[in-house]
């Protein structure tokens, strides 16, 4: 018998992952981020729906028929759904990462793509299967009354979808990307009546409340509402916004996650971090007087939308704008493999280490490497590079929130100078105290990199103290919380 949930979570990546050994073993890993630990806090009565997203979940769901092991999962009751791999791969490589991503992020290079052809709607038929899946699951799992938080463009068909199964049931939709202005997201199959766009929309308003990162992106998304569905929007009594559509409210919420400063600092001090520094400390090394080089770090996924390439040849012209930085600052960038399951990604991570390269062999010298590029995942690696960072340079082009820009203030050893972009969610709470940049400006960038470089000792650490402050306002739980009480309120 099923037992029934009062909290239900629905995300594509889940907080555990499997990895099958070659005797047939599984190892579970469980991941980090902002959502793990803001669920950690309704442990007793929720579940987490998820996706088995490689062999090693698949074969974990064939031995658990999808309720995980709470061994696994530190207690938490997870679902993992085995959804066909071909229907899968459809639903998260063809139409979440390569579409609803590249609308949201506006990464198209558009005179070629996008092209809507039969290709993208085989694959759009998936999504809605996938969705379809998420929505049965959360049918049969929610008790009476019960809230559901769905996350992301992976999911934006399944509020409409489980409302229509479960009308007793409070839904929310939680967008961790931007979202486009109208006249990219139009972009989208656009037809009122059927068209993709519309059925976006309209799914996502199937929730009664819609919640986004910052208020840039709930407006971009009500403006879509307004101009493809005709709906109208509102302000309620507590100030927050209502789209009406086809008789329904649903109401917009905006929540900024922020960093978790006492998961942070604990494990920041740890051995394991410690070794790393000293490692570090030793690729970036001293300057002529002896003093230890400056860093510029950065830590991202190997995104498109992250900017690393820009990034680096923003460093390229620091160098050669400012000589007097030569053999004294070394710029650490950890890049790690994302969705490589995708060909642009790859060339994007190939191109990270070709640039890296060329700018190391045209400046290097037997004592210094200006830059360090590491590629391999390792998260005491990236919390030792947030203690011992100058500068953190935060340039995406397009961001949902970008908790990096958070979470090194918060880490840093002697306070850091934060280069933010101005496109990056983090710059709506974060841009008094960051020296922010126009992404695509690489003179601009260079010029905030040598300011940043130069600042005084006590500035940086007065405006690294209110950066922590701004970034730490909303932690994971409370986030999660605010959320839950907003629905059921
Ligand atoms: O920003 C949206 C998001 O889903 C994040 O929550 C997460 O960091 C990222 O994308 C990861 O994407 P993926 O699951 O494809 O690796």
């Amino acid at each position: 018998m099923v037992t029934r949930h009062q909290v239900l979570v629905a995300s594509n990546r889940g907080p555990v992952s499997y990895t099958a050994g070659e005797g047939g073993e599984l190892t579970a890993k469980r991941g980090g981020g902002g959502l793990v630990s803001g669920l950690s806090t309704v442990k007793g009565d929720a579940v987490w729906v998820c996706a088995a997203l490689g062999d090693g979940d698949r074969e974990a769901v064939r031995r658990t028929g999808g309720r995980l092991d709470p061994a696994d999962t530190d207690g938490q009751t997870v679902r993992m759904l085995d959804i066909p791999p071909e229907v899968f791969s459809d639903a998260y490589n063809g139409i979440a990462n390569s579409v609803l991503w590249f609308v949201h992020h506006m990464l198209y290079q558009t005179p070629l793509e996008p092209a809507f052809d039969t290709e993208f709607e085989r694959q759009w038929r998936s999504y809605e299967t996938y969705n379809a899946a998420f929505a049965d699951a959360l049918a049969e799992d929610a008790a009476e009354g019960a809230v559901v938080l769905v996350q992301d463009y992976h999911l934006t068909l399944v509020p409409g979808m489980l409302r229509e199964r479960r009308p007793d049931l409070r839904i929310g939709h939680f967008s961790h990307t931007p979202w486009a202005p109208p006249d990219y997201f139009r972009m989208l199959p656009d037809d009122p009546d059927g068209g993709v766009a519309a059925e976006v929309l309209r799914g996502i308003l199937g929730a009664d409340r819609a919640a986004f990162l910052t208020q840039r992106w709930a407006n971009a998304f009500t403006e879509c509402c307004v101009k493809l569905l005709g709906a109208e929007v509102s302000v309620g009594d507590d100030g927050e916004m209502v789209v009406v559509h086809e008789g329904r409210e649903t109401r917009i919420g905006v929540h900024g996650l922020g960093a978790d400063a006492a998961f942070l600092r604990e494990r920041s001090r740890r051995p394991d971090v410690d070794e790393r520094m000293a490692s570090l400390r030793e690729q970036i090394g001293h300057d002529g007087d002896g003093n230890p080089r400056k860093t510029i770090v950065r830590v991202d996924r190997t995104e498109l939308s992250k900017n690393i390439v820009r990034g680096l040849h923003a460093y390229r012209r620091l160098l050669d704008d400012h000589p007097e930085w030569h053999e004294r600052v070394v710029h650490i960038a950890f890049a790690y493999p994302s969705r490589q399951d995708l060909a642009v990604y790859r060339d994007y991570t190939a191109e990270v280490s070709r640039v890296a390269q060329e700018i190391n062999a045209a400046y290097g010298t037997g004592s210094w490497t200006p830059v360090v590029l590491h590629v391999k995942d390792d998260f005491a690696r990236s919390l030792a590079a947030y203690r011992l960072a100058d500068v953190a340079l935060v340039n995406p082009i397009r961001d949902g929130m970008n908790l990096v820009a958070k979470e090194i203030p918060v880490v840093s050893d002697r306070g850091c100078a934060l280069v933010l972009s101005r496109e990056a969610g983090a710059f709506a709470e974060l841009a008094e105290d960051a020296i922010t940049v126009n992404p695509y400006d690489i003179g601009a960038t260079a010029d905030a990199l040598h300011r940043a470089l130069s600042m005084e000792a006590d500035e940086r650490a007065e405006r690294t103290k209110r950066l922590a402050a701004a970034a730490t306002a909303l932690p994971p739980t409370a986030w999660f919380t605010e959320q839950l009480d907003a629905l059921r309120g």
